[in-house]
């Protein structure tokens, strides 16, 4: 092995040893009739974010027979240690850190034209892409994120999606936890080693109270931080004034903030308006899929001069004594600048990719009939995966006894 291959080997091992629950879903899918089998003949094109967690999903996919070819679902967010160590395992690769947007765009290009028995994607390129080709071939496929959803819920209504599809970002166990608690960790370390600065007393402007936007408000308030929250939907801005966070407009917040982090999955939420009414100093980051919440050609427009001051960050000079700093180029921060999700979070997401894809074979006949294409999420998966991860957490609850559920199914007085 070579070193780098030694170092995926270590990072992936590290995460699998703290992802009890994906390997909890493992062993039930093992003891069914197919066992090892359950995926043998499969070509399955993965587009994710190369990183040991799905490291451990894809080799797991790769032993239960699937042949697997994986491409990046960022251009800046693959480790190239864990991409040399699941080549070393057999999987084909094609991604690497840094690639250029067109390099990016090629893979997931090829991905859909090699004809995929199974698409597990993360923000609905690889499908997009797909629905470009004349293939009819796919038997199905996942959904990971938000943004994946919106867009392919897009594909449905046109009736581009010619095959049915697993939004597994609707699983209660993926975005209750995935989407709050790991972007609110992850946010917070991409942002700390890009910076190296103090959060603690900093104004922090979080763009969206949907589930990452409540994790990351959640999280850099825990660490000292006075959040602002800016939403357009009134319920949730209501819940954020209720958690104890103060809600302005952006065009108000942006005079405020040191630090701003988009977490909407919408295009335009900063924009030329805001830069120009930002500090001297302010840090721009993004948290949703894609690089389209921070306006960064508008910005690079409105400057003179810019520079990259450290890894991820660059330097806009604006009018006089003013500048700005975009982190990672306006691309996800926990997954360019840190590592992405924990693996104690991604076990839960993965477990539910894994169980989806099981979902397709089993039930690939009445699926080719069926005409909505994108599915509900699966109720019994989400059952196994909180069961799962009940067991993996060593949570004990308590049970009804029967006079309590006799009592919750009655009318009688209290
Ligand atoms: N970086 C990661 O690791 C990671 C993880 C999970 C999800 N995501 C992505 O993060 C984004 C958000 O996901 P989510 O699950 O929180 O979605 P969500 O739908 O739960 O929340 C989005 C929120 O943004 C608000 N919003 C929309 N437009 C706005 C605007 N102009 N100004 C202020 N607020 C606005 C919406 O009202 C909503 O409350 C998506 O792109 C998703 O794919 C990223």
């Amino acid at each position: 092995m070579s070193e780098r291959e030694e170092l995926g080997r270590a990072s992936f091992e590290w995460a699998k040893a703290h992802m009890p629950v994906f390997e909890l879903a493992e062993r039930y899918l093992k003891k069914r009739e197919t066992g090892r089998n359950l995926f043998q003949g499969i070509h399955l094109a993965a587009c994710l974010h190369v990183s040991k967690e799905t490291a451990v999903l894809i080799d797991s996919l790769h032993s239960f027979g699937a042949e697997v070819q994986l491409v990046a679902a960022n251009p800046l967010s693959s480790q190239d240690d864990i991409a040399s160590f699941l080549k070393s395992r057999g999987v084909s690769v094609f991604a690497r850190s840094g690639e250029s947007p067109e390099e990016y765009t090629a893979s997931i290009e090829a991905a859909a034209k090699c004809s995929p028995d199974l698409i597990v994607d993360d923000g609905g390129e690889l499908h997009v892409a797909y629905s470009a080709t004349d293939s009819t071939g796919c038997k199905g496929g996942t959904d990971e994120t938000t943004s994946g959803t919106v867009r392919l819920k897009a594909l449905a209504d046109q009736g581009k999606l010619r095959y049915p599809v697993v939004p597994v970002n609707e699983a209660k166990t993926k975005h209750l936890f995935d989407n709050k608690y790991g972007s609110g960790q992850s946010t917070i370390d991409g942002l700390l080693r890009a910076t190296g600065l103090l959060l603690s007393g900093k104004s922090v402007v979080v763009a969206g109270y949907g589930w990452v936007g409540r994790g990351v408000a959640l999280r850099t308030r825990g660490m000292g931080a006075r959040v602002i929250v800016t939403e357009v939907d009134g319920l949730k801005a209501l819940e954020a004034h209720l958690d104890g966070f103060e809600v302005l407009r952006m065009i108000e917040a942006a005079e405020q903030g040191d630090i701003f982090l988009t977490c909407t999955g919408q295009i335009d939420i900063l924009r030329a308006e805001h830069f120009q009414k930002m500090k001297d100093g302010a840090m721009l980051g993004n948290v949703g899929h894609f690089d389209r919440e921070i306006d960064v050609p508008a910005l690079y427009r409105l400057g003179r001069n810019t520079e990259e001051v450290r890894k991820n960050i660059t330097r806009i000079e604006l009018e006089r004594g003013k500048s700005l700093y975009v982190l990672c180029q306006g691309r996800v921060v926990n997954l360019v600048a840190g590592e992405g999700h924990p693996p104690e979070i991604m076990q839960l997401s993965f477990a539910n990719q894994l169980l989806s894809l099981c979902y397709l074979i089993d039930h690939e006949n009445e699926l080719r009939k069926e005409k909505r294409k994108l599915l509900q999420f699966p109720e019994e998966i989400d059952s196994l995966v909180t069961g799962f991860a009940m067991e993996g957490f060593h949570l004990k609850i308590d049970k009804l006894t029967e006079r309590q559920r006799d009592y919750a199914s009655s009318y009688y007085s209290p």
